[in-house]
């Protein structure tokens, strides 16, 4: 399978490149930059959704599942997109985005009967967006109570009627005709609630992801997370195939085995908010890496950019542990860059706060994201862009490159091992990865350098290092 080490590059693709001036990144633009990734190295990449949408949540409100957002271009594109990226030898993976439509997707007038409604006038239930407020909405047209476990402007469908379930397949089934190599599956933990409505029970412990203070509180018991949905994501994967299935699932990684029957890989998020240190990375990576067919990540659309989290200083660092932990590694645009949180839109967007993660690429000192106004501003391309640090041997462009090289010649196993207080250390295939989170020296592992952040023959401050055993 051409995934099973892959690295795979997240594009957003309202901030990757415009191609017209219209200040809005677009599929001419990502087919423009593909040498881009080429010369990075990375296996594939993921387009954050594409679809016509109403843009209450940027895409993830889709209002036609087989369509291009005028916006972005045509399927004429698209084709051109995955034709060109096939020639570069690059996979193309889409946003499938399946637990809910747009409420202006045509479905929710036509086939009511495939969303969920209220039995009762008013909310039936405690259940909690994920952004916050109630789940439930009345529909101003008929008076009638919908559930969405996001934005009210995203009704969820109903999985349990099976018209969506064959719909979705035909969906699936359009892409690949079109030659897309997989899906990265978006919030499958919301895809199926219970039957019966009943109210998500009081949190006993805290969940060990981040959740908005509303949902906090209670535990996602019935309004989400059922185990029905491995059903549901059966007949995905019949429609789909062997290509590749990336999950998001929102949970802690001892409950992903059931999910990984049917799907390939799922999204490592206890990693993800590790804060960086030694002791919280190694017990965030250890379950993960022992369950193997974890997505490592480190930042996306949706969080605090890498930067901002772990701070400038551990960029680097960072870098070497996303790339050689073993199997897959996703990384976002930008990060590459060291791009850090932004100022965000003047008037916001993203009512979630999200605009500040989604910045358009720098691309070289004058920007090179748009001839026109771009839809947020670019963040200080003249300091930090990709054209420089391209240039500059010693940029954290140059050192994911090499990373991306090297972890090639890693081999397949992985032994955690004991090692100093504030240092991640792990074996790879006669190789020796010590990662320093603490601002202090730390012993070097013996061995010859392969790879460092850093020019010395210790592991200094913040820094990383690989050795041949
Ligand atoms: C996923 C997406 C996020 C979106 C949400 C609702 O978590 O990554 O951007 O808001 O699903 O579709």
């Amino acid at each position: 399978m051409w995934w099973q080490e892959a690295v795979i590059y997240q594009i957003y693709p309202r901030s990757f490149q415009d191609s017209d001036g219209d200040g809005v990144g677009d599929l001419p633009g990502i087919t423009q930059r593909l040498d881009q990734l080429v010369d990075l190295g990375v296996d594939a990449f993921w387009l954050s959704p594409i679809y016509p949408s109403p843009l209450a949540d940027f895409g993830y409100d889709v209002s036609d599942y087989t369509g291009i957002d005028p916006q972005f271009g045509t399927l004429d594109d698209f084709d051109e997109l995955v034709a060109a990226a096939h020639e570069r030898g690059l996979q193309v993976l889409l946003d499938l985005v399946a637990s809910h439509t747009s409420i202006e997707h045509p479905w929710f007038r036509e086939h009511p009967d495939r969303y969920i409604w209220s039995p009762v006038d008013g909310p039936p239930n405690n259940w909690v967006s994920a952004f916050g407020g109630p789940a439930w909405s009345r529909d101003e047209k008929t008076g009638r109570w919908y559930l969405h476990s996001f934005y009210p402007e995203q009704p969820d469908l109903n999985w349990r009627n099976a018209e969506v379930v064959a719909a979705m397949q035909d969906v699936v089934r359009f892409w690949l005709g079109r030659g897309v190599d997989g899906f990265r599956l978006d919030a499958i933990d919301r895809l199926v609630k219970d039957e019966q409505l009943r109210d998500d029970p009081p949190a006993s412990k805290p969940f060990p992801l981040p959740l908005h203070p509303d949902a906090a509180p209670l535990e996602m018991r019935y309004s989400g997370n059922r185990p029905e949905a491995i059903e549901v994501l059966r007949a995905l994967r019949e429609a789909a195939g062997d290509t590749l299935l990336v999950g998001e699932l929102f949970r802690p990684v001892g409950e992903y085995a059931p999910w990984l029957e049917v799907l390939d890989l799922v999204f490592a998020f206890e990693f993800l908010f590790s804060p960086w240190d030694a002791e919280r990375l190694r017990a965030a990576i250890e379950p993960a890496a022992e369950l193997g067919r974890v997505a490592w990540v480190m930042s996306n659309h949706d969080f605090d950019r890498l930067a901002t989290r772990v701070g400038r200083q551990n960029l680097r660092a960072a870098a070497v542990l996303l790339l050689t932990l073993p199997g897959v590694a996703f990384l976002y645009q930008g990060d590459e860059l060291g791009l850090a949180n932004g100022p965000g839109a003047a008037t916001t967007y993203d009512r979630a706060g999200r605009d500040r993660l989604r910045h358009p690429m720098p691309w070289d000192a004058s920007g090179g994201f748009t001839r026109g106004e771009p839809w947020l501003p670019l963040v200080d391309p003249e300091t930090l862009n990709a054209a420089d640090a391209r240039a500059d041997p010693g940029s954290l462009l140059n050192l994911y490159r090499r990373l991306i090289e090297l972890r090639r010649t890693l081999g397949a196993s992985f032994r955690l091992l004991d090692a100093e207080p504030g240092v991640v250390a792990f074996e790879r295939d006669g190789h020796t990865v010590a990662v320093n989170t603490t601002a202090e020296l730390r012993t070097a592992p013996e061995g010859e350098p392969v790879l460092a952040t850093h020019d010395r023959e210790d592991l200094p401050a913040h820094a990383a290092l690989i050795v041949r055993n």
